[in-house]
């Protein structure tokens, strides 16, 4: 399995899995293309993540997370490198968020029902390995996450079945159940959970909650 993991994006997703993958034994890189945000992450990251822009966490990345605004995906892609993402596993944590406000507590997208941002990305970067993960629940409960002994279910899917063994196997260590939904097309399904997701917050009921999936 490898060991190096380069992270697109300087938020809180990015900075969530970083110390997650630090904790697990990972070597991470965080890139930010914003030169003012650089001491800030090495502190959120304690110090043991290396930060660097956007491309250095492409370069070094074995295993390659992209968690940026959705609308600025595509940009961040190019700024990282294409050609540096070419037969790698990419963790794609981005929801196409409009910047529309959200209407009556359900957020606005800026991809139709039969598209995703996920395959705009797989289609600008073919030779990447995408596979959609933490797309579908908070920032809070992406590593480790405890709900009474009950493990919440992340729906994942992307083309490269070797990919999604990687990204499986990741999310297991941190402690999610894993239902992997198919090819990049399930993206159209996964994405908009994060609306289903937002609602509850947006509504006054709180964030504390995760999608299962039960099976017989
Ligand atoms: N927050 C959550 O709990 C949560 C949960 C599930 C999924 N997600 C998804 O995960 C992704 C990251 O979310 P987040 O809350 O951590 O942060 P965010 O505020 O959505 O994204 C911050 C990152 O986006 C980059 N960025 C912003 N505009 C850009 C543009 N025009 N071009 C290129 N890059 C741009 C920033 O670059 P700089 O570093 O240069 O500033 C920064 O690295 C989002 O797509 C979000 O929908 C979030």
């Amino acid at each position: 399995m490898s060991r190096r993991v380069g992270i697109i994006g300087s938020g809180i997703v990015g900075q969530t899995l970083a110390n997650g993958f630090i904790e697990c034994g990972y070597q991470v890189t965080i890139g930010t293309n914003t030169a003012a945000k650089r001491d800030e992450l090495r502190a959120k990251t304690n110090g043991k993540a290396t930060v660097g822009n956007f491309e250095d966490a492409a370069k070094f990345g074995e295993i390659v997370v992209l968690a940026t605004k959705g609308a600025g995906a595509e940009a961040a892609l190019t700024a990282a490198g294409i050609a540096h993402l070419a037969g790698k596993t990419v963790i794609d944590t981005c929801n196409p968020i409009a910047d529309a406000p959200p209407v009556n507590g359900v957020l606005q997208y800026f991809t139709s029902q039969n598209e995703s941002l996920m395959e705009r990305l797989q289609k600008a970067a073919p030779d990447a390995r995408f596979v959609k993960a933490f797309s579908c629940i908070g920032n809070a409960f992406m590593v480790a996450p405890d709900f009474d002994g009950q493990k919440p279910t992340m729906f994942i899917c992307g083309d490269h079945e070797g990919a999604k063994a990687d990204v499986r196997s990741i999310l297991e260590q941190f402690g999610h159940d894993v239902a992997d939904m198919g090819t990049v097309e399930a993206a159209r399904a996964i994405e908009p959970l994060c609306i289903l997701w937002c609602i509850p917050g947006f509504r006054g009921g709180g964030w504390n909650h995760a999608f299962k999936l039960l099976r017989k």
